[in-house]
């Protein structure tokens, strides 16, 4: 087969990475897909970064036995904890991950604190705090770790009480000062954004880092002239390593959010 016409893999721990690939479709509608979900083993977020490197390398295994093109680490934990070792050992791979997006939120100039909400691993890890000492000077940022807000989304709860006042417990000391943004330092935070506008309102500037992303892959598929050539719309295929039903359903049914 031509290289071109292979497909793009994309991974996540779970159903998170679901929404760069929805951001993926906008930007290269004509390609072919394979999203590999772990929700068997997701939350990654509370795992040693060992354990969550080993996982991320078997997964890229994975999607490399399936064929694909180029691969987006779409979590920002497994980003953490395997992106550097993996150019390492695929140099001419396409690969993409993913980290939160600091620089947007900051250029805003919005006056306040910027809240950073991501796993407890992503900002525990080297990458995040270099990410940190790259704009500490220019603003105020407030990492804030949300263990467990993972767990709602893969469950399907994007709305309702629970869910409300998790965040609301979460942002409330903030809500007293000024909010200069909100950055979504998880690709499964995107889907309870609407809940998440609930609490905050909608004045605050709520980031994510999926589009970027997405943007970032095209580009480094481009270089390497990779796109395929079809003005067809392309493939998608869901592979998740929890094999219930309700998984694979929710993640298709989350593309259309
Ligand atoms: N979507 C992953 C991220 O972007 C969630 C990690 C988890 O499973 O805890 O960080």
């Amino acid at each position: 087969m031509d290289n071109k016409n292979r497909p793009i893999g994309f991974f996540d721990s779970g159903v998170g990475g679901l929404s760069v690939l929805r951001e993926a479709l906008k930007v290269m509608p004509n390609e072919d897909y394979i999203y590999f979900g772990d929700s068997k083993n997701a939350p990654y977020g509370m795992k040693s970064a060992k354990e969550v490197r080993d996982l991320t390398f078997k997964a890229v295994e994975f999607l490399l036995n399936k064929g694909v093109k180029g691969i987006a680490i779409a979590c920002n934990t497994a980003t953490s904890a395997a992106v550097a070792e993996l150019r390492t050992v695929y140099p001419d791979l396409p690969l993409v991950g993913i980290e939160p997006a600091l620089k947007p939120a900051v250029e805003l100039n919005n006056e306040g604190d910027i809240l950073i909400m991501a796993t407890a691993m992503t900002l525990k890890e080297e990458k995040f705090k270099r990410l940190m000492e790259r704009y500490k000077e220019r603003a105020s940022i407030i990492p804030v770790p949300c263990p467990g807000l993972v767990e709602f989304i893969e469950e399907g709860k994007f709305q309702g009480e629970e869910i409300e006042d998790y965040l609301l417990n979460k942002i409330n000391t903030y809500k007293k000062g000024k909010i200069a943004a909100i950055v979504l330092g998880c690709t499964h935070y995107p889907f309870i954004k609407k809940t998440l506008v609930k609490i905050v309102g909608e004045d605050v500037d709520i980031i994510d880092g999926g589009l970027g992303t997405a943007k970032e892959l095209k580009r480094r598929l481009n270089e390497k002239g990779l796109l395929k050539n079809s003005n067809n719309s392309g493939s998608i295929e869901i592979v998740n390593s929890s094999n219930k039903k309700e998984i694979i359903d929710l993640s298709y049914s989350l593309l259309l959010d």
